[in-house]
């Protein structure tokens, strides 16, 4: 797989509910770029496996759905449930699946006019030439908090030590599986959410892309 970016690219990675999504919206509503949670492309993988009864580790299966899926068809209402998200985490290990999608988002992030992508493994592995990375973090409990309060919100009803347990083992199944691992980019701005407001991350990012649009 080579590389096609040429426009502008935002890469913004980081653990489930950090708070990149939120970020990523506002900086692609400010640089007017288009943006891809590329969260969405496993989740959406996922429910299709589970839609047809099939198992999340059949490999070819699962790679056939992701090679062609529709990326301007993501449902983020039907793809956001918590247990999707679980269940994308472990359809995302499998190096098949990780191929079709990437391959996807490269072709996203290389369409005009450029976009802001978020995920795991943006700065590392899908767009390792972005103009500007960042890695957005905060502690397992705050973003346990945030996930609980948005879905109470939402009228759900959520349990917050459930909640944190699951984001733990997100996190580690995350982070320690063998193909593209989460992890900052050694060239990514860290952005730590857990004492800061998304608008304060939002602030801090835009000054730091309106310098390397400078350049
Ligand atoms: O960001 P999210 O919660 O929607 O992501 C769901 C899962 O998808 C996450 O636990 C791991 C996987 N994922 C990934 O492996 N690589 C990405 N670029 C985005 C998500």
């Amino acid at each position: 797989m080579t590389e096609q970016v040429s426009q502008i690219v935002i890469a913004v990675d980081g653990p489930a509910a950090a708070g990149k999504g939120t970020l990523s919206r506002l900086l692609a509503s400010h640089y007017r770029l288009s943006h891809l949670d590329t969260g969405l492309t496993y989740r959406a993988t996922a429910k299709a496996l589970l839609d047809r009864g099939l198992p999340l580790d059949d490999e070819d299966m699962a790679a056939e759905i992701a090679r062609t899926l529709d990326l301007g068809r993501l449902d983020r209402s039907v793809l956001s449930a918590h247990e999707i998200g679980e269940a994308a985490s472990k359809v995302a290990v499998m190096p098949k699946v990780r191929r079709a999608l990437v391959e996807a988002q490269r072709v996203f992030a290389a369409t005009p006019p450029g976009s802001v992508l978020d995920g795991r493994d943006i700065g590392t592995v899908v767009c390792p030439n972005a103009l500007i990375k960042f890695y957005v973090t905060a502690s397992p409990e705050v973003r346990a908090r945030r996930r609980h309060d948005e879905i109470t919100a939402n009228g759900g009803s959520a349990d917050l030590d459930g909640i944190l347990a699951d984001i733990i083992k997100r996190d580690a199944r995350d982070a320690e599986r063998a193909d593209s691992p989460l992890r900052p980019a050694s060239d990514a701005h860290l952005l730590d959410t857990t004492k800061m407001s998304i608008e304060t991350a939002f602030e801090a990012a835009r000054i730091l892309v309106d310098a390397a649009l400078e350049h």
